[in-house]
């Protein structure tokens, strides 16, 4: 008898998303998912100590009320500009899930641009790449049809006027992603060009800030200025808050009471809305360990270039490396091999790099002298 089938096709073929490896044996040197190499502040981890009581019986506040007023502060906007999410995320789903229709009749096109010109630009899911390879997988589950237009060789923007000619770019698009800087390359983008871009689109354009405390520039003005932009931001990368699964959006507060309308009442667990706000409470210490990450990558990228390596400049935490001699997924097992762990994807626009997180400076030092045995 033929088994029924329970699981719906889209699901049966979905190609779900692969994170980086979190290694069960101990003593590797983790520089492969862009955590933050130092602890959360004394006073994240003492507030949130301190709220682990009988309380935890109880729902947490479920629109992160004060964690919101304190961002709102931050950001000098209103609380009514912001929602925040189980890790930037959920709210990058979210977004799909709002903005965008599925395709119609259940069936997607199987060819990525196969039909293009006939969907309806309410159910496109549009972003460059190589960026953030969750976009392609959350158009997917949705059922949406993507969009991926290559960004120029050395990982800067096409400019508006290429966008324009080129035709394979879509500004009615339902919902753009732009990873702001970029990841994986760690390019940042100036905020003039992020204006023009989200000027010129009549869907809703996230720019996906991850990485943005460790550049020089950023974008949320464009959040306020627009009413069809969105900015992301997390706590898990700058914040050292990876384990709490906290980020949020800002933009219009017409976007942001949409995305409120379908998030689960009660999306944002206790615990990481105390740690968010203790470290909004603890800026100064948060401020020091960027500074010390940027001055690592500096120290990394001049000692792995004048051992062959090419590297990429970098805004973010995370440089992207062209690895001399062996390609870069035999580097990426040679390290192992050396207790480092790094990251490497197989697409063809990335597969000759390796991207490695920026952790202390003595993981740095780790590193350059593996790289050496390597190359000796
Ligand atoms: C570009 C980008 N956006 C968003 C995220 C998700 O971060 P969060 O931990 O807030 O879900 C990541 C995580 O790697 C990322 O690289």
């Amino acid at each position: 008898m033929r088994k029924p089938q329970l699981i719906r096709p889209l699901v049966r073929e979905l190609h779900a998303y692969v994170p980086g490896e979190q290694p069960k044996i101990k003593g590797l040197i983790k520089l492969n998912t862009n955590e933050n190499p130092y602890p959360p502040s004394p006073k994240v981890l003492a507030a949130v100590k301190a709220a682990v009581d009988g309380r935890l019986r109880l729902y947490p506040n479920p629109t992160a009320e004060r964690l919101r007023e304190k961002l709102a502060k931050l950001h000098d906007c209103q609380p009514e500009n912001i929602i925040v999410g189980n890790g930037s995320d959920e709210l990058l789903a979210l977004a799909t899930r709002t903005f965008v229709e599925p395709y119609p009749k259940g069936g997607v096109p199987r060819h990525p641009n196969w039909g293009l010109r006939k969907v309806r630009p309410p159910a496109l899911v549009q972003y460059f790449t190589p960026s953030y390879s969750l976009y392609p997988v959350l158009a997917d589950i949705h059922g949406a049809v993507k969009n991926a237009l290559p960004l120029n060789p050395d990982f800067s923007l096409p400019s508006l006027r290429e966008l324009k000619l080129g035709k394979a770019w879509d500004f009615r698009a339902a919902l753009t992603f732009v990873t702001t800087p970029n990841a994986p390359s760690g390019r940042g983008y100036p905020p003039g060009e992020l204006d023009e871009l989200c000027r010129a689109h009549k869907g809703v354009v996230v720019l996906d800030e991850a990485y943005v405390d460790f550049a020089e520039e950023n974008a949320m003005t464009l959040a306020l200025k627009y009413p069809h932009a969105l900015v992301a931001r997390t706590f898990s990368k700058a914040y050292s808050l990876c384990f709490q699964r906290v980020g949020y959006f800002i933009g219009h507060p017409e976007l942001i009471a949409a995305l409120h309308k379908i998030r689960d009442s009660y999306n944002v667990n206790g615990l990481g809305q105390i740690a968010a706000e203790a470290a909004l409470n603890d800026l100064p210490y948060y401020r020091a360990n960027f500074k010390k990450i940027i001055a690592t990558r500096g120290q990394l990228s001049r000692e792995l270039t004048k051992l062959g390596f090419r590297v990429l400049p970098s805004q973010t935490n995370f440089i992207l490396v062209q690895p001399p001699r062996f390609s870069a997924e035999a580097w990426l097992q040679k390290l192992r091999a050396r207790k480092i762990l790094v990251r490497w994807f197989p697409p063809p626009e990335v597969r000759n790099y390796l991207r490695i997180t920026i952790g202390t400076a003595a993981e740095a030092e780790a590193l350059v002298r593996a790289a050496k045995a390597v190359l000796d």
